[in-house]
């Protein structure tokens, strides 16, 4: 066992499973978000809750906060209409663990429904400003994503000018739609894809997302779920490069290497997507200012430019040199 701590307990109120996977404390800490959405089966939400929560570890150290990885996962029906009642079962679990863990948004969660976590325990990240906290922490993470694109820009291509570049965006939700924004008003040509036609853009190719993952594109952006990097998918991509917000892209560990032989630059997710974390952090607990938190998240650049200057005078991929 990896983990520090894992608990799942049925919500007093709901009951439905609720997961915490604490995978490591530093200095008794650990944060990671609050996970909303179906799953085939319950066990597999605990099964993702480990995987998220461990590459949440990573995400801390390399973006260099004081904090663990842990995560939050509940498995609910399909087509469920979240309310009060999950959040505070969801609230009180989060309250057992005294502390060692905090909670932030995450797929299918936002500030408000952290405000009503809130109501149940103090640990907890971005809620409203208005409430106290750092507020939505997507256009945080937009911009560290954007910062990654320029290092992968300029390591594949040369030069770091989003504009002159193609990309697809795969999922189009408070991230991705953020990311679209910023790159739009670089120039750049942009495709994007997402289950739900009614975030169809105009100026940007509308793609069907199994289009989009294999879309002859410059770099591939993948924003939505994780798991669509397998040694399936990796032999029909058409993209020079990969990066984006979505956690744990890779369906294993060894897929990074099939990248790699293919020539395909992919940039670590855990690298790519941590502007969120690091802006909340920075301003809830380091208590720094927006303008120091900023500058953290846009170092997310640099981050990702040793990395693939490591990589490159190794011959090795990204996903090794970030070990
Ligand atoms: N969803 C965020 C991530 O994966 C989690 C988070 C955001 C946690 C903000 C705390 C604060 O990084």
């Amino acid at each position: 066992m990896d983990h520090e701590h894992v608990v799942t307990h049925r919500g007093e109120r709901t009951g439905l499973p609720i997961t915490i996977a604490v995978h490591t404390t530093v200095r008794g800490r650990s944060a990671g978000g609050c996970r909303i959405t179906t799953y085939p089966d319950w066990r597999d939400a605990v099964t993702d809750a480990l995987r998220l929560s461990a590459a949440m570890t990573a995400k801390c150290a390399i973006a260099g906060l004081p904090l663990g990885g842990a995560k939050t996962v509940v498995a609910v029906p399909t087509a469920y209409e979240k309310g009060p009642d999950l959040l505070h079962d969801v609230g009180d679990l989060i309250a057992s663990l005294d502390g060692r863990y905090a909670t932030g948004p995450d797929v299918g969660t936002g500030p408000g429904d952290m405000a009503v976590i809130a109501e149940r325990t103090p640990h907890v990240f971005c809620r409203p400003q208005a409430a106290g906290g750092s507020g939505d922490s997507s256009p945080h993470t937009a911009a560290g994503v954007v910062a990654a694109l320029r290092a992968v820009c300029a390591d594949r291509f040369g030069s770091p000018d989003l504009g002159r570049r193609s990309f697809a965006i795969l999922g189009l939700g408070r991230v991705g739609g953020h990311v679209l924004d910023l790159l739009a008003a670089t120039g750049a040509t942009i495709s994007a894809a997402d289950v739900d036609e009614s975030r169809r853009r105009p100026g940007v190719t509308w793609l069907s997302p199994r289009q989009c993952l294999t879309a002859d594109v410059d770099v591939l952006i993948p924003a939505a779920l994780g798991g669509l990097l397998t040694a399936r998918t990796v032999p029909r991509l058409r993209c020079a490069a990969i990066a984006g917000p979505a956690n744990n892209q890779l369906d294993e560990p060894g897929t990074a290497g099939l990248l790699h032989e293919r020539g395909i630059l992919w940039a670590p997710d855990i690298v790519v997507s941590a502007g969120g974390l690091i802006n909340a952090t920075a301003v809830e607990l380091l208590h720094e200012t927006p303008a120091q938190a900023a500058a953290r998240v846009e170092a997310i650049g640099d981050t990702l430019a040793a990395i693939l200057a490591a990589a490159r005078a190794g011959g090795i991929s990204p996903a090794a040199a970030v070990q």
